[in-house]
């Protein structure tokens, strides 16, 4: 196995994951064969967006967006145009789109990098069009109201911004919309109704005399189970990193024949056991009593806890893997620490690593497991794992 460690400030004595308390793993192969499995769902003249905000969903945004462009990816997707300036320096050249706003004082900067501005209010439009007056050419994409109202023009605002863009030497290169709610049903009706509405918009605009060459909608889900929705250009989080984005669209996959891709989780998380303790049968464990262990038993300490995004809504109910076995949590997870019971894995010792999610031998911890004991969504528990962890390439 090649261990490549990335993202990690190297200073004083850090050697890289030696000295780290938990790291995350990348599978490079993995995030490979998602991209190229996604990339064949499409048909031409359909593109390919790797959406690597918020790092990359936990998986480090600079090597996750490598990889996949060397895997085949057309266009990168960025929250903040800080990340879009991140990738820009990095060297990445691809069309880079910036799906949150961009700060008035950011505009000339961004402009000048050739990241695709969202535009997605009439004050956005305006900040735009002056800021282009001074950079000279820009290209931008304007979001649209469909029924998400989360960010958007309204379709009677569509042809004014168009105009003032116009106005300043401001191309409208694309036109996009999100789906309120095609990952968590499986009655598609409000998303399709989304799109209809979007096709409205898109005839009004030619209508009216405009081009727009990249119109886009779909994110994983969409992308998943509905070509309709493919239109210039994908936009793919969640299954990039190898994951479903809900048991309703895997369910919704099968019943309409299209699942037949095998997604590949890229993410494992890792720590070491620290410590390994003796503990009485009746003896407590860990903060508020929450614990109380019924026999002799033998706990490891783990070095990480809920600071390091290991969820405290875990406590007594997930399970890490060490030595392919399963160890549950025992306690509260603490704000650096975590114990499990380790009793029946009696040849753990000190220094051994431990799986908090990803695949051990024959037993796996995924982030949908975690999720349904944390009573959230793997989107979440892969993108709050460990922020400051190092990120290591495997593969
Ligand atoms: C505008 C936009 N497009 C695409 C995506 C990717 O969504 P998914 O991770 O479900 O593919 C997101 C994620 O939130 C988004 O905000």
């Amino acid at each position: 196995m090649v261990l490549l460690v990335v993202s990690w400030p190297m200073s004083g004595t850090d050697t890289g994951i030696d000295c780290a308390n938990c790291w995350i793993e990348i599978d490079r192969a993995a995030l490979i064969s998602n991209v190229q499995q996604l990339k064949a769902m499409l048909d031409p003249p359909s593109r390919f967006m790797a959406v690597v905000k918020a790092n990359a969903y936990g998986h480090g945004m600079a090597e996750v967006a490598a990889i996949a462009l060397r895997a085949g990816a057309d266009w990168l997707g960025v929250f903040s145009p800080g990340e879009g300036l991140a990738l820009r320096q990095a060297g990445m050249d691809t069309p880079i789109l910036v799906f949150g706003p961009t700060p008035a004082v950011q505009l000339r900067d961004v402009l000048r990098a050739d990241l695709r501005v969202t535009v997605a209010s009439m004050q956005a439009a305006k900040a735009v069009a002056s800021a282009a007056a001074l950079t000279g050419a820009a290209a931008i994409h304007l979001k649209v109201e469909t029924g998400t109202n989360r960010q958007g023009l309204t379709p009677e605002e569509i042809t004014p911004a168009t105009r003032l863009l116009a106005e300043s030497g401001v191309r409208v290169e694309g036109i996009y919309t999100h789906f309120a709610d095609i990952e968590d049903t499986t009655d598609h009706s409000f998303a399709l109704a989304q799109l209809a509405r979007f096709r409205d918009i898109l005839a009004r605009f030619a209508e009216d005399g405009w081009t727009v060459s990249v119109p886009h909608t779909a994110c994983s889900a969409a992308t998943l189970l509905f070509p309709s929705t493919h239109f210039n250009l994908v936009r793919v989080g969640i299954a990039l990193y190898g994951l479903w984005p809900s048991k309703e669209t895997y369910v919704s996959a099968k019943s309409l024949g299209r699942n037949a891709i095998a997604l590949k989780p890229v993410m494992t998380w890792k720590t070491r056991i620290a410590q390994i303790k003796a503990v009485d049968a009746g003896e407590f464990v860990g903060y508020g009593r929450t614990f109380r262990v019924t026999r002799p038993s033998c706990l490891a300490v783990l070095p990480v806890g809920y600071a390091d995004g290991y969820d405290r809504r875990l406590s007594n109910l997930s399970h890490v893997l060490i030595n392919g076995k399963r160890a549950p949590v025992r306690g509260r997870i603490c704000m650096n620490l975590t114990m499990v019971d380790i009793t029946d894995i009696p040849e753990a010792a000190v220094n051994d690593p431990v799986v908090l999610l990803g695949q051990q031998g024959e037993e796996a911890v995924t982030a949908e497991d975690l999720a349904r004991l944390a009573g959230t969504i793997n989107y979440e528990i892969v993108t709050r794992a460990a922020p400051h962890a190092p990120r290591v390439i495997v593969g």
